[in-house]
Protein backbone atom coordinates (compact mmCIF):
# COMPACT_ATOMS: atom_id res chain seq x y z
CA UNK A 1 0.00 0.00 0.00
CA UNK A 2 1.62 3.24 -1.11
CA UNK A 3 2.33 6.31 1.82
CA UNK A 4 -0.15 8.55 0.89
CA UNK A 5 -2.93 5.92 0.88
CA UNK A 6 -2.03 5.06 4.32
CA UNK A 7 -1.98 8.63 5.23
CA UNK A 8 -5.48 9.22 3.82
CA UNK A 9 -6.80 5.93 5.71
CA UNK A 10 -5.34 7.17 9.08
CA UNK A 11 -6.70 10.17 8.74
CA UNK A 12 -10.30 9.03 7.99
CA UNK A 13 -9.74 6.86 10.93
CA UNK A 14 -8.35 10.16 12.90
CA UNK A 15 -11.66 12.00 12.29
CA UNK A 16 -13.52 8.95 12.93
CA UNK A 17 -12.07 8.99 16.51
CA UNK A 18 -12.84 12.71 16.93
CA UNK A 19 -16.45 11.84 15.78
CA UNK A 20 -16.69 9.41 18.69
CA UNK A 21 -15.70 11.34 21.00
CA UNK A 22 -18.34 14.28 20.05
CA UNK A 23 -20.88 11.01 20.27
CA UNK A 24 -20.12 10.05 23.47
CA UNK A 25 -20.33 13.60 25.02
CA UNK A 26 -24.07 12.72 25.54
CA UNK A 27 -26.05 9.74 26.34
CA UNK A 28 -28.51 10.40 23.18
CA UNK A 29 -25.54 9.93 20.59
CA UNK A 30 -23.28 8.01 22.22
CA UNK A 31 -24.50 4.70 20.65
CA UNK A 32 -23.36 6.39 17.25
CA UNK A 33 -20.24 7.35 19.26
CA UNK A 34 -19.31 3.74 19.87
CA UNK A 35 -20.31 3.05 16.31
CA UNK A 36 -18.00 5.72 14.76
CA UNK A 37 -15.04 4.38 16.80
CA UNK A 38 -15.76 0.81 16.20
CA UNK A 39 -15.19 1.32 12.10
CA UNK A 40 -12.45 3.59 13.19
CA UNK A 41 -10.58 1.08 14.60
CA UNK A 42 -11.22 -1.44 12.04
CA UNK A 43 -9.72 0.81 9.25
CA UNK A 44 -6.62 1.25 11.47
CA UNK A 45 -6.23 -2.04 12.28
CA UNK A 46 -6.55 -3.30 8.86
CA UNK A 47 -4.30 -0.58 7.26
CA UNK A 48 -1.35 -0.91 10.22
CA UNK A 49 -1.69 -5.11 9.18
CA UNK A 50 -0.73 -4.24 5.31
CA UNK A 51 2.58 -2.53 6.95
CA UNK A 52 3.60 -5.61 8.53
CA UNK A 53 6.18 -7.66 7.70
CA UNK A 54 5.08 -10.96 9.60
CA UNK A 55 1.56 -10.83 9.38
CA UNK A 56 1.55 -14.76 10.70
CA UNK A 57 2.44 -13.85 13.94
CA UNK A 58 0.38 -10.77 14.21
CA UNK A 59 -2.44 -12.48 13.19
CA UNK A 60 -1.87 -15.40 15.68
CA UNK A 61 -1.40 -12.34 18.41
CA UNK A 62 -4.88 -11.15 17.24
CA UNK A 63 -6.46 -14.31 17.58
CA UNK A 64 -5.21 -15.14 21.38
CA UNK A 65 -6.04 -11.76 21.97
CA UNK A 66 -9.22 -11.22 20.70
CA UNK A 67 -10.64 -14.64 22.13
CA UNK A 68 -9.37 -14.03 25.79
CA UNK A 69 -10.79 -10.87 25.08
CA UNK A 70 -14.37 -11.55 23.87
CA UNK A 71 -14.52 -14.32 26.63
CA UNK A 72 -13.86 -11.15 29.41
CA UNK A 73 -16.37 -8.85 27.59
CA UNK A 74 -18.98 -11.92 27.58
CA UNK A 75 -18.54 -13.03 31.78
CA UNK A 76 -18.35 -9.35 32.85
CA UNK A 77 -20.98 -7.87 34.91
CA UNK A 78 -21.89 -4.48 34.43
CA UNK A 79 -20.55 -3.30 38.31
CA UNK A 80 -17.12 -5.26 37.65
CA UNK A 81 -16.86 -2.82 34.58
CA UNK A 82 -13.94 -0.28 36.21
CA UNK A 83 -11.55 -2.63 37.70
CA UNK A 84 -11.82 -4.64 33.86
CA UNK A 85 -10.85 -0.69 32.87
CA UNK A 86 -7.84 -0.58 35.24
CA UNK A 87 -6.29 -4.09 33.85
CA UNK A 88 -6.85 -2.92 30.07
CA UNK A 89 -4.71 0.01 31.69
CA UNK A 90 -2.21 -1.99 32.85
CA UNK A 91 -1.67 -4.07 29.81
CA UNK A 92 -1.30 -0.93 27.56
CA UNK A 93 0.98 0.44 30.11
CA UNK A 94 3.21 -2.92 29.55
CA UNK A 95 3.16 -2.78 26.42
CA UNK A 96 4.88 0.85 26.20
CA UNK A 97 7.49 -0.83 28.24
CA UNK A 98 7.61 -3.91 26.13
CA UNK A 99 8.07 -1.56 22.81
CA UNK A 100 10.56 0.64 24.38
CA UNK A 101 13.05 -2.54 25.65
CA UNK A 102 12.69 -3.72 21.99
CA UNK A 103 13.14 -0.73 20.05
CA UNK A 104 16.12 -0.19 22.20
CA UNK A 105 17.34 -4.16 22.05
CA UNK A 106 16.88 -3.59 18.24
CA UNK A 107 16.52 -0.62 17.20
CA UNK A 108 17.46 -1.03 13.42
CA UNK A 109 14.63 -3.58 13.21
CA UNK A 110 12.28 -0.34 14.24
CA UNK A 111 13.77 1.90 11.91
CA UNK A 112 15.13 3.81 14.49
CA UNK A 113 19.24 3.58 13.21
CA UNK A 114 21.22 2.08 10.84
CA UNK A 115 23.63 -0.72 10.99
CA UNK A 116 26.45 0.03 13.53
CA UNK A 117 24.75 3.76 14.13
CA UNK A 118 24.10 4.97 17.69
CA UNK A 119 20.53 6.22 18.75
CA UNK A 120 19.17 9.36 17.34
CA UNK A 121 19.24 11.83 20.63
CA UNK A 122 15.23 12.24 19.94
CA UNK A 123 14.77 8.46 20.22
CA UNK A 124 16.56 8.28 23.45
CA UNK A 125 14.33 10.86 25.07
CA UNK A 126 10.87 9.16 23.76
CA UNK A 127 12.50 6.01 24.59
CA UNK A 128 13.03 7.33 28.65
CA UNK A 129 9.66 9.01 28.66
CA UNK A 130 7.55 6.09 26.87
CA UNK A 131 9.10 3.58 29.19
CA UNK A 132 8.44 5.53 32.48
CA UNK A 133 4.68 6.72 31.31
CA UNK A 134 4.78 2.79 30.59
CA UNK A 135 5.96 1.68 33.83
CA UNK A 136 3.77 4.12 35.82
CA UNK A 137 0.63 3.14 34.15
CA UNK A 138 1.64 -0.23 34.27
CA UNK A 139 1.86 -0.55 37.93
CA UNK A 140 -0.72 2.27 39.01
CA UNK A 141 -3.43 0.64 37.34
CA UNK A 142 -2.57 -2.68 39.24
CA UNK A 143 -3.24 -1.28 42.15
CA UNK A 144 -5.77 0.35 41.06
CA UNK A 145 -7.41 -2.93 39.81
CA UNK A 146 -6.98 -4.74 43.20
CA UNK A 147 -8.49 -1.84 44.99
CA UNK A 148 -11.21 -2.10 43.05
CA UNK A 149 -11.74 -5.75 43.07
CA UNK A 150 -11.93 -5.80 46.41
CA UNK A 151 -8.46 -7.61 46.40
CA UNK A 152 -6.89 -5.09 48.05
CA UNK A 153 -7.82 -2.36 51.08
CA UNK A 154 -9.64 0.49 49.66
CA UNK A 155 -8.32 2.72 52.71
CA UNK A 156 -5.54 4.86 51.77
CA UNK A 157 -1.79 3.57 52.28
CA UNK A 158 0.16 6.55 53.69
CA UNK A 159 3.36 6.82 55.85
CA UNK A 160 5.45 9.93 56.89
CA UNK A 161 7.55 11.78 54.06
CA UNK A 162 5.45 9.95 51.74
CA UNK A 163 5.55 12.84 48.94
CA UNK A 164 9.61 13.73 49.47
CA UNK A 165 10.18 10.25 48.69
CA UNK A 166 8.02 10.33 45.86
CA UNK A 167 9.99 13.76 44.83
CA UNK A 168 13.50 11.67 45.51
CA UNK A 169 12.49 9.01 43.16
CA UNK A 170 11.32 11.08 40.49
CA UNK A 171 14.68 13.11 41.15
CA UNK A 172 17.18 10.11 41.12
CA UNK A 173 14.82 8.26 38.32
CA UNK A 174 15.34 11.74 35.83
CA UNK A 175 19.03 11.22 36.94
CA UNK A 176 19.29 7.75 35.24
CA UNK A 177 17.68 9.11 32.50
CA UNK A 178 19.87 12.36 31.67
CA UNK A 179 22.61 9.17 32.14
CA UNK A 180 20.80 7.14 29.30
CA UNK A 181 20.44 10.16 26.98
CA UNK A 182 24.33 10.59 27.58
CA UNK A 183 25.43 6.67 26.69
CA UNK A 184 22.57 4.85 26.10
CA UNK A 185 23.12 1.47 27.77
CA UNK A 186 21.14 -1.27 29.39
CA UNK A 187 22.11 -0.12 33.64
CA UNK A 188 20.36 3.29 33.53
CA UNK A 189 17.64 2.26 31.27
CA UNK A 190 16.88 -0.79 33.64
CA UNK A 191 17.17 1.28 36.78
CA UNK A 192 14.82 3.83 35.83
CA UNK A 193 12.43 1.67 34.76
CA UNK A 194 12.38 0.09 37.93
CA UNK A 195 12.13 3.59 39.55
CA UNK A 196 9.32 4.18 37.60
CA UNK A 197 7.36 0.72 38.55
CA UNK A 198 7.67 1.92 42.10
CA UNK A 199 6.38 5.28 41.76
CA UNK A 200 3.53 3.27 39.94
CA UNK A 201 2.77 1.98 43.19
CA UNK A 202 3.24 4.68 45.24
CA UNK A 203 1.47 7.08 43.55
CA UNK A 204 -1.82 5.03 43.66
CA UNK A 205 -1.49 3.13 47.52
CA UNK A 206 -2.10 6.79 49.49
CA UNK A 207 -5.57 7.44 47.00
CA UNK A 208 -8.65 6.46 49.15
CA UNK A 209 -12.03 5.13 48.04
CA UNK A 210 -14.21 7.82 47.38
CA UNK A 211 -11.28 9.60 45.42
CA UNK A 212 -10.91 6.31 43.09
CA UNK A 213 -13.62 7.48 40.13
CA UNK A 214 -10.37 9.86 39.31
CA UNK A 215 -8.22 7.67 39.56
CA UNK A 216 -9.24 5.69 36.64
CA UNK A 217 -9.76 8.52 34.46
CA UNK A 218 -6.21 9.73 35.31
CA UNK A 219 -4.75 6.34 34.74
CA UNK A 220 -6.83 5.97 31.33
CA UNK A 221 -5.08 9.66 30.51
CA UNK A 222 -1.60 8.14 31.42
CA UNK A 223 -2.40 4.87 29.40
CA UNK A 224 -3.43 7.39 25.78
CA UNK A 225 0.16 8.92 25.99
CA UNK A 226 1.96 5.74 26.61
CA UNK A 227 0.79 4.86 23.47
CA UNK A 228 1.58 8.07 22.40
CA UNK A 229 4.80 7.08 23.17
CA UNK A 230 5.02 3.62 21.58
CA UNK A 231 3.74 5.77 18.37
CA UNK A 232 6.68 8.05 18.58
CA UNK A 233 8.87 4.79 18.82
CA UNK A 234 6.87 3.27 16.27
CA UNK A 235 6.77 5.78 13.46
CA UNK A 236 3.11 5.28 13.69
CA UNK A 237 1.23 8.31 12.93
CA UNK A 238 -2.22 6.69 13.94
CA UNK A 239 -0.88 5.36 17.41
CA UNK A 240 0.23 9.35 17.74
CA UNK A 241 -3.36 10.71 17.30
CA UNK A 242 -5.47 7.96 18.74
CA UNK A 243 -3.08 8.13 21.97
CA UNK A 244 -3.02 11.89 22.21
CA UNK A 245 -6.92 11.49 22.00
CA UNK A 246 -7.15 9.09 24.55
CA UNK A 247 -4.39 11.27 26.72
CA UNK A 248 -5.77 14.78 26.54
CA UNK A 249 -10.10 13.60 26.61
CA UNK A 250 -8.59 11.28 29.85
CA UNK A 251 -6.99 14.75 31.35
CA UNK A 252 -10.15 16.28 30.64
CA UNK A 253 -12.22 14.01 32.49
CA UNK A 254 -10.11 13.59 35.48
CA UNK A 255 -10.78 17.65 35.74
CA UNK A 256 -14.17 17.23 35.40
CA UNK A 257 -14.20 14.67 38.00
CA UNK A 258 -12.45 16.46 40.46
CA UNK A 259 -14.70 19.57 40.28
CA UNK A 260 -17.54 17.43 40.87
CA UNK A 261 -16.28 15.39 43.57
CA UNK A 262 -13.92 19.57 45.06
CA UNK A 263 -10.54 17.88 44.48
CA UNK A 264 -7.52 19.61 43.36
CA UNK A 265 -6.10 18.15 40.40
CA UNK A 266 -2.62 18.38 41.07
CA UNK A 267 -3.19 16.91 44.35
CA UNK A 268 -4.69 13.73 43.09
CA UNK A 269 -2.14 13.54 39.81
CA UNK A 270 0.71 13.66 42.26
CA UNK A 271 -0.71 10.35 44.54
CA UNK A 272 -2.97 12.58 47.11
CA UNK A 273 -0.94 14.91 47.85
CA UNK A 274 -2.91 17.24 50.41
CA UNK A 275 -5.83 14.93 51.19
CA UNK A 276 -6.43 14.89 54.68
CA UNK A 277 -5.11 12.53 56.96
CA UNK A 278 -6.75 9.04 57.89
CA UNK A 279 -9.15 8.64 55.48
CA UNK A 280 -11.92 6.40 55.62
CA UNK A 281 -12.77 5.94 59.02
CA UNK A 282 -15.77 5.93 60.59
CA UNK A 283 -17.27 8.76 62.08
CA UNK A 284 -19.19 6.96 64.95
CA UNK A 285 -18.76 9.18 68.05
CA UNK A 286 -19.86 6.48 70.40
CA UNK A 287 -23.41 7.30 70.72
CA UNK A 288 -26.06 5.10 69.80
CA UNK A 289 -27.81 6.30 66.78
CA UNK A 290 -31.50 5.21 65.93
CA UNK A 291 -33.13 4.81 62.70
CA UNK A 292 -36.97 4.30 62.00
CA UNK A 293 -37.59 1.30 59.07
CA UNK A 294 -40.84 0.58 57.62
CA UNK A 295 -41.92 -1.90 54.19
CA UNK A 296 -42.02 -1.57 50.84
CA UNK A 297 -46.06 -1.42 51.27
CA UNK A 298 -45.19 2.14 53.01
CA UNK A 299 -42.80 3.27 50.97
CA UNK A 300 -45.56 2.39 47.79
CA UNK A 301 -48.11 4.21 50.23
CA UNK A 302 -45.54 7.31 50.57
CA UNK A 303 -44.60 7.54 47.23
CA UNK A 304 -48.16 7.04 45.61
CA UNK A 305 -50.05 10.13 47.85
CA UNK A 306 -46.99 12.32 46.75
CA UNK A 307 -46.84 14.99 44.05
CA UNK A 308 -43.38 14.72 43.28
CA UNK A 309 -40.66 12.43 43.71
CA UNK A 310 -37.29 12.29 43.04
CA UNK A 311 -35.14 8.92 42.62
CA UNK A 312 -31.32 8.77 43.48
CA UNK A 313 -30.04 5.94 41.90
CA UNK A 314 -26.23 4.47 43.44
CA UNK A 315 -24.20 1.72 43.15
CA UNK A 316 -26.08 -1.04 44.84
CA UNK A 317 -29.44 -0.48 42.03
CA UNK A 318 -26.59 -1.81 39.57
CA UNK A 319 -25.58 -4.45 41.45
CA UNK A 320 -29.22 -5.55 42.31
CA UNK A 321 -29.87 -5.11 38.17
CA UNK A 322 -33.35 -2.92 39.30
CA UNK A 323 -33.16 -0.60 36.83
CA UNK A 324 -35.94 -2.01 34.79
CA UNK A 325 -38.33 -2.59 37.88
CA UNK A 326 -37.38 1.09 38.91
CA UNK A 327 -39.16 2.28 35.55
CA UNK A 328 -41.76 0.22 36.63
CA UNK A 329 -42.47 1.86 39.38
CA UNK A 330 -41.91 5.13 37.92
CA UNK A 331 -44.48 4.61 35.30
CA UNK A 332 -47.12 3.04 38.08
CA UNK A 333 -46.47 6.76 39.69
CA UNK A 334 -47.15 8.67 36.65
CA UNK A 335 -50.01 7.26 35.88
CA UNK A 336 -51.08 8.09 39.14
CA UNK A 337 -49.89 11.85 38.45
CA UNK A 338 -46.85 11.73 40.49
CA UNK A 339 -44.02 14.04 39.29
CA UNK A 340 -41.24 11.49 38.79
CA UNK A 341 -37.73 12.58 37.93
CA UNK A 342 -34.31 10.74 38.52
CA UNK A 343 -31.15 12.48 39.96
CA UNK A 344 -27.57 12.02 39.03
CA UNK A 345 -24.28 12.42 41.10
CA UNK A 346 -21.69 12.52 38.82
CA UNK A 347 -19.49 9.95 40.67
CA UNK A 348 -22.40 7.51 41.90
CA UNK A 349 -21.73 3.71 41.20
CA UNK A 350 -18.30 2.92 40.33
CA UNK A 351 -17.22 4.19 36.75
CA UNK A 352 -18.09 7.78 35.07
CA UNK A 353 -21.65 7.81 33.84
CA UNK A 354 -22.59 4.51 35.20
CA UNK A 355 -26.34 5.31 36.41
CA UNK A 356 -26.94 7.46 32.72
CA UNK A 357 -25.78 4.32 31.00
CA UNK A 358 -28.23 1.66 33.66
CA UNK A 359 -30.87 4.28 33.27
CA UNK A 360 -30.90 4.20 29.54
CA UNK A 361 -30.73 0.71 29.53
CA UNK A 362 -34.03 0.81 30.60
CA UNK A 363 -35.01 3.55 28.25
CA UNK A 364 -35.73 6.10 30.81
CA UNK A 365 -36.84 9.02 29.03
CA UNK A 366 -33.90 11.39 29.15
CA UNK A 367 -35.99 14.35 30.16
CA UNK A 368 -36.42 12.73 33.60
CA UNK A 369 -32.44 12.40 34.45
CA UNK A 370 -31.36 15.42 36.11
CA UNK A 371 -27.79 16.10 36.73
CA UNK A 372 -26.94 17.13 40.36
CA UNK A 373 -26.07 20.77 39.49
CA UNK A 374 -29.53 21.20 38.04
CA UNK A 375 -32.07 19.44 40.73
CA UNK A 376 -30.32 20.51 44.07
CA UNK A 377 -31.74 23.25 44.34
CA UNK A 378 -35.49 21.29 44.24
CA UNK A 379 -34.90 18.66 46.82
CA UNK A 380 -36.63 21.27 49.58
CA UNK A 381 -39.78 21.61 47.51
CA UNK A 382 -39.96 17.55 46.51
CA UNK A 383 -42.52 15.57 49.25
CA UNK A 384 -40.63 12.16 48.91
CA UNK A 385 -36.94 11.16 48.16
CA UNK A 386 -36.47 7.25 47.31
CA UNK A 387 -32.44 6.82 47.38
CA UNK A 388 -32.15 3.29 46.07
CA UNK A 389 -28.82 1.44 46.37
CA UNK A 390 -26.98 5.14 47.41
CA UNK A 391 -24.97 6.15 50.52
CA UNK A 392 -21.81 8.35 49.72
CA UNK A 393 -23.60 10.39 47.04
CA UNK A 394 -25.80 11.50 49.82
CA UNK A 395 -24.12 11.75 52.70
CA UNK A 396 -24.47 15.43 54.38
CA UNK A 397 -20.78 14.87 56.31
CA UNK A 398 -19.90 15.72 52.79
CA UNK A 399 -21.37 19.64 53.85
CA UNK A 400 -21.50 19.52 57.86
CA UNK A 401 -18.45 17.70 59.01
CA UNK A 402 -14.88 19.33 58.13
CA UNK A 403 -13.46 16.20 59.73
CA UNK A 404 -14.65 13.79 57.14
CA UNK A 405 -12.81 12.39 54.16
CA UNK A 406 -15.14 13.44 51.91
CA UNK A 407 -16.20 17.36 53.22
CA UNK A 408 -16.23 19.49 50.41
CA UNK A 409 -17.77 17.00 47.70
CA UNK A 410 -20.55 18.24 46.34
CA UNK A 411 -23.78 15.84 47.20
CA UNK A 412 -27.09 14.98 46.14
CA UNK A 413 -29.18 17.14 48.91
CA UNK A 414 -31.85 14.52 49.55
CA UNK A 415 -31.73 15.40 53.45
CA UNK A 416 -33.82 18.69 52.17
CA UNK A 417 -36.53 16.53 51.11
CA UNK A 418 -39.79 16.57 53.40
CA UNK A 419 -39.86 12.37 53.80
CA UNK A 420 -36.65 10.59 52.56
CA UNK A 421 -36.56 6.62 52.05
CA UNK A 422 -33.64 4.86 51.54
CA UNK A 423 -33.87 0.98 50.36
CA UNK A 424 -30.48 -0.89 50.95
CA UNK A 425 -29.97 -4.43 52.75
CA UNK A 426 -28.27 -3.24 55.65
CA UNK A 427 -27.12 0.28 57.46
CA UNK A 428 -23.44 -0.97 56.21
CA UNK A 429 -21.44 1.64 55.22
CA UNK A 430 -21.04 2.64 51.15
CA UNK A 431 -17.91 2.46 48.84
CA UNK A 432 -15.86 5.38 51.16
CA UNK A 433 -16.45 3.09 54.14
CA UNK A 434 -18.43 6.01 56.52
CA UNK A 435 -21.36 6.34 58.30
CA UNK A 436 -24.14 7.97 56.92
CA UNK A 437 -26.32 10.48 59.32
CA UNK A 438 -29.04 10.68 56.44
CA UNK A 439 -30.26 7.48 57.77
CA UNK A 440 -31.02 8.48 61.76
CA UNK A 441 -33.08 11.42 60.86
CA UNK A 442 -36.55 11.65 61.97
CA UNK A 443 -37.77 12.05 58.29
CA UNK A 444 -35.78 9.42 57.15
CA UNK A 445 -37.58 5.47 56.78
CA UNK A 446 -34.95 2.72 56.11
CA UNK A 447 -36.39 0.03 53.39
CA UNK A 448 -34.25 -2.81 53.90
CA UNK A 449 -33.82 -5.51 50.89
CA UNK A 450 -32.12 -6.25 47.98
CA UNK A 451 -33.13 -3.00 45.93
CA UNK A 452 -35.03 -4.76 42.67
CA UNK A 453 -36.93 -7.09 45.21
CA UNK A 454 -37.86 -4.01 47.31
CA UNK A 455 -38.84 -2.20 43.99
CA UNK A 456 -40.69 -5.57 42.75
CA UNK A 457 -42.78 -5.22 46.61
CA UNK A 458 -43.15 -1.45 45.34
CA UNK A 459 -45.00 -1.73 42.18
CA UNK A 460 -47.16 -4.44 43.60
CA UNK A 461 -48.16 -2.40 46.40
CA UNK A 462 -49.24 0.29 43.97
CA UNK A 463 -51.13 -1.76 41.70
P1 LIG B 1 -21.95 3.54 47.68
O1 LIG B 1 -21.61 4.68 48.55
O2 LIG B 1 -20.90 2.52 47.42
O3 LIG B 1 -23.22 2.83 48.34
C1 LIG B 1 -23.88 1.79 47.70
C2 LIG B 1 -24.86 1.19 48.68
O4 LIG B 1 -25.62 0.23 47.97
C3 LIG B 1 -24.21 0.46 49.83
O5 LIG B 1 -24.27 1.21 51.01
C4 LIG B 1 -24.96 -0.89 49.93
O6 LIG B 1 -25.55 -0.98 51.22
C5 LIG B 1 -26.06 -0.74 48.88
N1 LIG B 1 -26.27 -1.98 48.12
C6 LIG B 1 -25.36 -2.83 47.62
N2 LIG B 1 -25.96 -3.86 47.01
C7 LIG B 1 -27.30 -3.66 47.12
C8 LIG B 1 -28.45 -4.37 46.69
N3 LIG B 1 -28.35 -5.53 46.02
N4 LIG B 1 -29.66 -3.86 46.97
C9 LIG B 1 -29.77 -2.70 47.68
N5 LIG B 1 -28.74 -1.99 48.10
C10 LIG B 1 -27.50 -2.45 47.83
O7 LIG B 1 -22.52 3.99 46.25
P2 LIG B 1 -22.86 5.43 45.68
O8 LIG B 1 -23.74 6.19 46.61
O9 LIG B 1 -23.34 5.16 44.29
O10 LIG B 1 -21.48 6.19 45.67
C11 LIG B 1 -20.42 5.80 44.83
C12 LIG B 1 -19.15 5.62 45.63
O11 LIG B 1 -18.22 4.87 44.86
C13 LIG B 1 -18.48 6.94 45.93
O12 LIG B 1 -17.77 6.85 47.14
C14 LIG B 1 -17.53 7.08 44.76
O13 LIG B 1 -16.45 7.96 45.01
C15 LIG B 1 -17.07 5.65 44.61
N6 LIG B 1 -16.59 5.30 43.27
C16 LIG B 1 -17.22 5.82 42.18
C17 LIG B 1 -16.71 5.56 40.92
C18 LIG B 1 -17.38 6.26 39.75
S1 LIG B 1 -16.49 6.81 38.56
N7 LIG B 1 -18.65 6.46 39.75
C19 LIG B 1 -15.61 4.69 40.76
C20 LIG B 1 -15.03 4.11 41.89
C21 LIG B 1 -15.53 4.44 43.15
P3 LIG B 1 -25.93 -2.44 51.81
O14 LIG B 1 -24.68 -3.24 51.78
O15 LIG B 1 -26.46 -2.15 53.17
O16 LIG B 1 -26.99 -3.00 50.90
Amino acid sequence: MSANFVALTYLFAAVLFILTLKGLSSPATSRRGNQFGMIGMAIAVLTTLTLTHNMAYILIAIAVGGTIGAIIAQRIQMTAMPELVAAMHSLVGLAAVLVAMSAFNDPVAYGIALPGEILHSSNRIELFIGTFVGAVTFTGSIIAFLKLSGKMSGKPIRFSGQHWVNLGLGIVMVGFGVVFFLSPSWTPFLIMTAIALLLGVLLIVPIGGADMPVVISMLNSYSGWAAAGIGFTLNNNMLIIAGSLVGSSGAILSYIMCKAMNRAFLSVILGGFGGGEGAAADSGDGKQKTYRSGSADDAAFLMGNASSVIIVPGYGLAVARAQHAIKEMSNALTEKGVHVRYAIHPVAGRMPGHMNVLLAEAEVPYDQVVEMDEINNEFADTDVVLVIGANDVVNPAAKNDKSSPIYGMPILEAHKARTILVVKRSMATGYAGLDNDLFYLDKTMMVFGDAKKVVEDIIKSLA
